[in-house]
């Protein structure tokens, strides 16, 4: 079971960026990747059918032998993460709960933005977790569809894109928050642009709390991979135009091992 993958799965290819975290922290971990390409966007769709992909999604990993499954799509952790924990013999890792006990350590006046897909902040799962913690903050959520279709055009430093990031974040500033979670795989390449609106604020990006939680999660389950060089398997359900040059954004490296799979509906 050790030298079995991990397997993560997002709606698309922005989930590469818990993927260059987990590769960083755990450099040895053969890692199965499965981005639903065909069926993206999963923000915008009904809790239903994001229930039915992320089930779909994580048996596929399953098929190819993962011993920890991480979802890395905030929408479908939103909705989906319990039941695909429920129907699952492996443990299954989602990216909201790292992130909201990161944001709990950093802020100081418990005053929280959370931004992310509309599904993500509609479904309150970001409530729910602070809420299951313990910890009261308030927090405040902003739904910003835009903001994914602005990062796969590339539009990274884009007027278009500052403009927009002030309607969508100038709000939080009367609000008086210290501390903003990055709700969606997209976000953190729009880092630059959040600083310049946002300012010196606290930028949760839960990428590296996912990575830490993983490895901390194979240690205690004794699951590590003792061999040298990991492995990165890609699986995309649609090799959808600029793909490659968009993922290996997120990846940070070139996308070598990568293949388009069509998944099996019930
Ligand atoms: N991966 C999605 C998320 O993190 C963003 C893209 C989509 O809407 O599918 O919520």
């Amino acid at each position: 079971m050790n030298n079995n993958p991990i397997g993560i799965f997002d709606s698309g290819i922005g989930g590469l960026t818990v993927v260059k975290e987990i590769r960083r922290i755990l450099p040895n971990e053969n890692i199965v990747y499965l981005g639903d390409t065909a069926r993206l966007p999963y923000g915008t769709k009904s809790v239903d059918a994001i229930i039915q992909f992320s089930l779909e999604n994580a048996e596929f990993l399953i098929s190819r032998g993962a011993k920890l499954i991480v979802i890395a799509c905030y929408s479908s952790t939103s909705v989906a993460l319990e039941i695909v924990q429920k129907n699952l013999a492996v443990p299954v890792i989602g990216v909201i709960q790292p992130g909201v006990e990161k944001a709990v350590e950093l802020t100081k006046n418990r005053k929280i933005g959370v931004i992310g897909t509309s599904l993500t902040i509609y479904s309150g799962a970001y409530e729910k977790a602070f809420r299951k913690i313990g910890e009261r903050c308030e927090v405040l959520g902003k739904a910003c569809p835009l903001f994914v279709s602005l990062v796969e055009e590339g539009w990274l430093d884009h007027p278009a894109t500052e403009r927009i990031a002030q309607t969508y974040l100038g709000p939080f500033k009367e609000d008086n928050i210290d501390t903003i979670l990055l709700g969606c795989t997209h976000f953190p390449l729009l880092m630059q642009v959040f600083q310049k609106i946002m300012g010196k604020i606290n930028y949760v990006d839960a990428a590296r709390e996912v990575g830490t939680m993983v490895a901390e999660e194979l240690r205690k389950l004794d699951l590590e991979r003792g061999e040298q060089g990991g492995d990165l398997a890609i699986y995309l359900t649609d090799l959808s135009m600029n793909f490659k040059e968009i993922g290996e954004r997120f990846l940070g490296e070139p996308m070598r091992n990568f293949s388009r799979i069509t998944l099996k509906g019930k």
